[in-house]
């Protein structure tokens, strides 16, 4: 049987009095990516926060590769993030640090050797393609590139999971396409399991139907036919803490749910 890479169980977090997750669970397996949806507010940062382990949850349990992240001290946390990256909702890049620091950050604190670290920091900006500007400062970046390069900071420990917080937020239909094919290309060509915060409908419907393909010289992006469910992504829609909707998207496009058709609208 195939096991699941993440595993959210009956999840409940108290903000205050407010119960943010009220009862969250649901699984992802590997190579799959989830696509988690819902208003402003609903909970969805705070799920990818709980599954990074940036906060604990107040009841039920996060099975991160088979282990209860809830149960673990910082150092063992640690070693756990270790297979998970993440794109924050804002890039967070270190303003005092260049392009290739930010990227490297996470090697740097381990301690690898500089030949290592410069080998590996041109290799993920090779893959979000921006390799030209590994000695610029995040002040000289447009938003587009800040998020790339947040995108290759979060690839550098090679993570078998990846969270994405509204990655394309606030870019350009050009650039946001950049940024949802580098994720298509992830999860089919590196089999990366992904967990995708929008609430754009237009990227949540161009992963969950577009898939990537090795070409000769390129990465080719096609889209399934209308019976085909090739794209490897389900949905997930979150209502005030509560999972309302789980399914791919051809049910949900098709549901009858007024929230949902007017959420979809
Ligand atoms: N650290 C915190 N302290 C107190 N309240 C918080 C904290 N983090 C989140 N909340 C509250 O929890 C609720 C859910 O927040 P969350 O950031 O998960 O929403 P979201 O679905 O990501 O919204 P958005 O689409 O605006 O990013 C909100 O009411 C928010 O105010
Ligand atoms: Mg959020």
């Amino acid at each position: 049987m195939i096991e699941p890479i993440l595993e959210v169980k009956d999840v409940v977090k108290f903000y205050e009095d407010k119960a943010v997750l009220n009862g969250v669970s649901f699984r992802v397996f590997k190579g799959a990516t989830k696509i988690i949806i819902g208003a402003s507010g609903s909970g969805k940062s705070t799920i990818l926060k709980l599954i990074m382990g940036l906060d604990r949850p107040d009841e039920g349990t996060i099975l991160v590769d088979g282990e209860d992240i809830t149960k673990l001290d910082e150092q063992q946390l640690a070693h756990v993030r270790k297979k998970i990256g993440m794109v924050f909702q804002e890039s967070a890049l270190f303003d005092s640090l260049t392009v290739r620091e930010n990227v490297g950050f996470r090697l740097y604190e381990e301690g690898v050797d500089e030949e290592e670290i410069d080998r590996k920091v041109r290799e993920v900006l090779g893959f979000v393609g921006l390799e030209d500007a590994i000695d610029k400062w995040p002040s000289e970046l447009s938003g587009g590139m800040k998020r790339r390069v947040a995108l290759a900071r979060a690839l550098i420990t090679e993570p078998q999971i990846m969270l994405y917080d509204e990655p394309t937020a606030g870019l350009d239909p050009i650039t946001s396409r950049k940024i949802n094919e580098l994720i298509i290309a992830l999860r089919d060509i590196k089999s990366v399991t992904g967990v995708f915060v929008t609430h754009r409908m237009r990227d949540a419907f161009t992963l969950a139907t577009e898939y990537a393909t090795n070409g000769d010289h390129e990465i080719k992006f096609r889209t399934e036919d209308n019976f085909l469910c090739i794209a490897n992504t389900r949905f997930l829609l979150l209502r005030d803490g509560k999972i309302i909707f789980e399914g791919p998207d051809e049910v949900l496009r098709k549901s009858e749910d007024e929230y949902i058709k007017r959420f979809l609208a």
